[in-house]
């Protein structure tokens, strides 16, 4: 299955200056549980933003279209330069260890796998924020049925309420 998963303002806000706009541990848990012992794909500039952090217990893709862009003293880090290798990739894993396939941002990327998505797991973070980036408009949630929604209120580690939401795919 190959997924989409993010965050994003009541403004479709989900970054400012290569980083997230808030700080919710509440979220990052969510994000962590869902995606945990999976694969994550981010953009080269997402994963610049996270100064280069792997994210233990997942395979780590990073898109870029550099060639030669490496990462130092990890093997659980794969870099592509196209879509399709990265679709070629998926699909040739071997089916009792294959993992799930999460496209976890930014926006240009969200955008390369428009089409690409079985499911959506969305997080409305409720408030307003100063933002450069934005979920883009080209993905419909239109052509998603809504499985699920739950409310997070807001509490003394969480400064915003938010609702994470899974869509799947109208076939
Ligand atoms: N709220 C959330 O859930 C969330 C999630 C993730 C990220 N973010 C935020 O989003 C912002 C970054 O998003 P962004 O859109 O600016 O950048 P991005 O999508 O993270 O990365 C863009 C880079 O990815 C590479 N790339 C894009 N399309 C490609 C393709 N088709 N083939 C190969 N490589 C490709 C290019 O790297 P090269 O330039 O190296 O070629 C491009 O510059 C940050 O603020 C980050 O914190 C938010």
């Amino acid at each position: 299955m190959i997924s989409a998963i993010w965050a994003e303002d009541e403004q479709g806000v989900i970054g400012v200056d290569g980083r997230l706009p808030w700080s919710l541990p509440g979220e990052l848990a969510h994000f962590k549980k869902t995606t945990f012992h999976q694969a994550i794909l981010m953009g080269r500039k997402t994963f610049e933003g996270m100064n280069k952090r792997v994210l233990p217990g997942r395979t780590t893709i990073i898109m870029t279209r550099d060639a030669d862009y490496k990462v130092e003293d990890n093997d659980n880090v794969l870099v592509f330069n196209h879509r399709e290798a990265v679709i070629d990739w998926y699909r040739a894993q071997d089916k009792i260890t294959a993992k799930d396939l999460y496209i976890i941002g930014g926006a240009e990327i969200f955008s390369a796998f428009d089409g690409c998505f079985d499911r959506l797991y969305r997080t409305v973070v409720h408030g307003n924020f100063e933002g450069d980036t934005h979920f883009p408009e080209n993905i419909q949630l239109g052509q998603f049925s809504e499985l699920s929604s739950v409310d997070y209120p807001s509490d003394e580690d969480n400064d915003y309420a938010f609702t994470v939401k899974v869509y799947e795919y109208k076939r």
